[in-house]
Parts: structure tokens; C-alpha cells; sequence
């Protein structure tokens, strides 16, 4: 296993879309087309699927070293208001794009630090947002909440409004990792937010842990994940740290590489720690995640309706995705697009009744059949091109480039069709790569992505 992460660990996408962000086609992409890309995937899909919104809520109090989200930091509370009622702006400009009601099978508030805003004003957003809208009768409806600074007031209010998932942010529970992150949460925080989400009623809490991070040992991830099972979340994501220091706006400092577990070590703490996570009962979902039988994403999993986005994995197998707010990236299946990032040229653009776009991608044809591996690749660890409609000319070229791989006991190849092994789960992103026919032709100029490993 060791050799193999020497081999396999290059910087590489997390493919939460397909062409990825810097291999989006900016040049030839317009407002126009994006708007008539919403609307025939609004057409085909608001009556059969109904439709995806992700709200990004940038504000944190306190900047956490380790973090790449993309987020503003100021104690200014004052700002919550003028940045939700552009929000709504922005939907309603949305909303005349469409000719039906929207109907929301999934919503998500993410950030940034959703629970940065008070609970009435969080209240305020939602009513706004389903003011123009419909919720579906199975709707999905969740939210990242900080443990430091959820209250029960935030989960009993969100749960007014129909919230019945939540995720919290526990990263390590070893000080001196919280310390070089600068995120100190005591353990007590934790259990209180995830043990006031089941009273009030939620279905399922979701733990973030993350491996790789500076000063962390081995020792530290199991007694994270020790702790972590006394209060059994439904879902765990188990993140790689994500080392982008090079990204604008990106607090990753404070700590030097020489401080990061690496290679063999961060491995090590991924492969032990996922034995421990499917020995305290939890299932691999795709990359990443692990969920009890119980919770909707194992059984969305074991229906194949797992499915991707830029939020992650989801059992809402919805083609539009709309991403309201600053930097927010949405996906009609036609095509990406990405909001302008800076809070104050976002709120001028929508109040100016304009979309506030700053970049997307259009999807060509061969573009929708790659994605469309990808997508099994990453859901499912298997993909198949016996079908016309998924053969790509190519194939020949990415099979001879998975050749290594398959010696290497990581992927079978059998007619038509190729199938990730257990060994080869953790280098799924490196499988994905074989298919990214515009990574293979042409590096990025500038360092963009993380180690896959
Ligand atoms: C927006 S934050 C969660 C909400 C809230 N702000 C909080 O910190 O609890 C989303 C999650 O992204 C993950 N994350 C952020 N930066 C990361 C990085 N560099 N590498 C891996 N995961 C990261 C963390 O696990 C974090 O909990
Ligand atoms: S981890 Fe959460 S609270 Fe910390 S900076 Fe990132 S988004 Fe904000």
C-alpha cells in the first residue's frame, strides 16, 4: 500500500463537476446562454425531479487556519441583513426565468457559517425563498452549523421552516491541532449541538473530521473518531486536508508543510481510520463519506441514486442546482456557472436586477458523456460505455492509461465496462483523472489543485 501512494499521490480535482472549475471554457460562455440552459433543464426537470437551491452564507466570526472555504471575516452582524435580501433578489430574478413555481427537492445553506446569522434572520431567508416557491413533499432541507455558536433557537427555528438535516464541523478534538488551526471546540460543544438536534427532531447530524492536518497524528484521529462514535451522527465525512495555500483569501498559514502529515503517514491515518468507522457500523459512501444503514444516503447508495454537486454527495438525483449568494457555483446539467465572490460587487450586481455571474462553462456533447463516468465512477466505483450513448472515441487511450492501475490491482477492465476494486477506492480521483481528457491534453499553467492522497 505504501509504494502505492508514492505512485498515486498527485494533485488532482474532488470532481464535484466535470469539466472542472479551471478547465471551464470562460471565453465562450455568456449570460444568454447560461439563462437558456436554466430554463430548458428547469422545463425537463421542475415537475419530475424538482429542482436543487444552495445558499452560501460567507460570514465567520474567527478565521480557522485550515480552511479553504471561501468566507469573510468580521464580526459585523449588521451585514446579514443586506446580504439576505440580495439573496432574495437574486432568486426572484431566477424565478422570472421560470414559467411554473419551482419546485425545491433539496435546499442547503452552506458557508462560511450559516449559524454566523441569527435565527430570525435565518427564518426571514427561508420564508422569502418558499414565498415564490413550493417545497416538494419529500424535500430535503439541511444546513452547516458551527458547534461553537449553534444554538438551539437556530435548530428549533430552521426546523420551523422544514430543516430536518444538519451538519456540524468537528475537524479534530486534540488541542494542539485545534490550536495550530485556530479553532479550539471543546468536546462538550459538539455533543450539545448534535444531542439538541435529536430532541428537536432532526433526522439525521452529520459530523465533518478531517485527516492530514497540521501537527495531527494517528493517535489523534482515533481519539477523534472514538469520541465521535459516543455520539453516533448519522453521516461522517471524512476529509482529506486539503492543502491550497496558494488560493486568494485562503487563511492556510500559520503552519509550515514540514508540520502536515504526509505520504504514508496521512494515508495511514485515512486506511486506519476508515477501518474503525466501518467497525463502529458506518458504510463508504462514494469518496469521502460514511453513513449508518439508517440515513437516506446509504440507501440512496444501494439504489444507485446516489448522485454529485458542488455540495457534495446527495440523494436528490435533481439535473438543476441553483447556487444563490456570493460565489455560489450552480449547474443546469447544460451547463456551470459561478457568481461573482466579492460580498459588495455581488449585492450591487443583484440590485441592479442582474444576475451576478462571473464565469461558467457551457457543456458539449463529449463533456456530458464524460461527466456522466465520472458521476458512476465517483458514486458508484464502476462505469460502462456498452451503451452507444456513453462510448467515447477515446476510450482506447484512457483504458491504456488505466493500464498501470489495473497491475496494480487498483481498477478491472472487462468489455464495455470498468470497475474500481476496495484497494483501489482511495484513488478514485486518480481513476476520474484518466477520463479528463482536458487535464490529460493540457496541465493548468498555475498550482490549482490538492494531493489526491
Ligand atoms: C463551511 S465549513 C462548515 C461550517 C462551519 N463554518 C464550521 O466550520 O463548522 C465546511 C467543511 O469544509 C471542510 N473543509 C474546509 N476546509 C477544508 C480543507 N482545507 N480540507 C478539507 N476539508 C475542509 C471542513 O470539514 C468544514 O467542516
Ligand atoms: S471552517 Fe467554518 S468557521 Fe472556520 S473559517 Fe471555514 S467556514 Fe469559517
Amino acid at each position: 500500500m505504501c509504494s502505492l501512494v508514492q505512485k498515486y499521490n498527485v494533485p488532482g480535482p474532488r470532481y464535484t463537476s466535470y469539466p472542472t472549475v479551471p478547465f471551464w471554457d470562460i471565453n465562450t460562455f455568456s449570460g444568454k446562454k447560461w439563462e437558456a440552459s436554466v430554463k430548458k433543464s428547469f422545463h425537463a426537470s421542475n415537475s419530475v425531479s424538482g429542482i436543487s437551491l444552495y445558499i452560501h452564507l460567507p460570514f465567520c466570526e474567527n478565521m480557522c487556519t485550515f480552511c479553504g472555504c471561501h468566507k469573510r471575516i468580521t464580526k459585523r452582524h449588521d451585514l446579514e441583513m443586506p446580504y439576505i435580501k440580495a439573496v432574495l433578489k437574486e432568486w426572484r430574478l431566477y424565478r422570472e426565468l421560470f414559467d411554473e413555481k419551482p419546485i425545491i427537492k433539496e435546499l442547503h445553506l452552506g458557508g462560511g457559517t450559516p449559524t454566523f446569522f441569527t435565527p430570525e434572520n435565518l427564518k426571514y431567508l427561508i420564508d422569502g425563498i418558499l414565498r415564490i416557491s413550493d417545497r416538494s413533499n419529500d424535500a430535503e432541507f439541511s444546513f452547516e452549523g458551527h458547534p461553537n455558536n449553534t444554538t438551539k433557537e437556530h435548530l428549533q427555528a430552521l426546523y420551523n421552516v422544514g430543516f430536518r438535516r444538519v451538519s456540524y464541523g468537528v475537524q479534530d478534538y486534540n488541542e494542539t491541532v485545534q490550536k495550530a488551526i485556530n479553532r479550539i471546540q471543546p468536546f462538550e460543544n459538539v455533543k450539545n449541538v448534535t444531542e439538541w438536534a435529536r430532541e428537536i427532531g432532526y433526522t439525521s447530524v452529520s459530523h465533518d473530521i478531517i485527516f492530514g492536518l497540521p501537527h495531527q497524528k494517528l493517535e489523534h484521529v482515533i481519539n477523534t473518531i472514538e469520541k465521535t462514535k459516543e455520539l453516533k451522527p448519522d453521516r461522517i465525512a471524512f476529509y482529506s486536508y486539503a492543502h491550497v495555500p496558494w488560493l486568494a483569501g485562503n487563511g492556510q498559514r500559520g503552519y509550515n508543510d514540514a508540520d502536515l502529515p504526509a505520504g504514508d503517514e496521512k494515508r495511514t491515518q485515512y486506511e486506519v481510520g476508515k477501518e474503525l468507522l466501518l467497525e463502529y457500523g458506518y458504510h463508504e459512501i462514494g469518496m469521502d463519506h460514511f453513513a449508518l444503514e439508517s440515513d437516506g444516503l446509504f440507501q440512496a447508495m444501494e439504489n444507485g441514486k446516489l448522485h454529485r454537486n458542488f455540495m457534495g454527495y446527495t440523494s436528490s438525483n435533481t439535473n438543476l442546482m441553483i447556487g444563490l449568494g456570493a460565489s455560489s457555483i450552480s449547474d443546469s446539467w447544460y451547463g456551470f456557472a459561478q457568481n461573482v465572490k466579492n460580498v459588495e460587487e455581488y449585492q450591487s450586481l443583484v440590485e441592479n436586477d442582474i444576475i451576478p455571474l462571473y464565469r461558467g462553462h457551457i457543456l458539449t456533447e463529449e463533456d456530458q458523456i464524460i461527466r456522466r463516468h465520472i458521476l458512476n465512477l465517483m458514486c458508484q466505483f464502476k462505469t460502462t460505455w456498452s451503451e452507444f450513448k456513453l462510448h467515447l472515441p477515446q476510450i482506447e487511450s484512457i483504458l491504456n492509461r488505466l493500464k498501470e492501475m489495473e497491475e496494480d490491482g487498483l481498477v478491472t477492465i472487462a468489455e464495455g465496462s470498468l470497475q474500481i476494486t476496495e484497494r483501489g477506492r482511495p484513488y478514485v480521483r486518480n481513476v476520474c483523472m484518466a477520463f479528463d481528457l482536458p487535464l490529460q491534453q493540457k496541465s493548468p499553467d498555475t498550482k490549482i489543485f490538492s494531493m489526491t492522497v
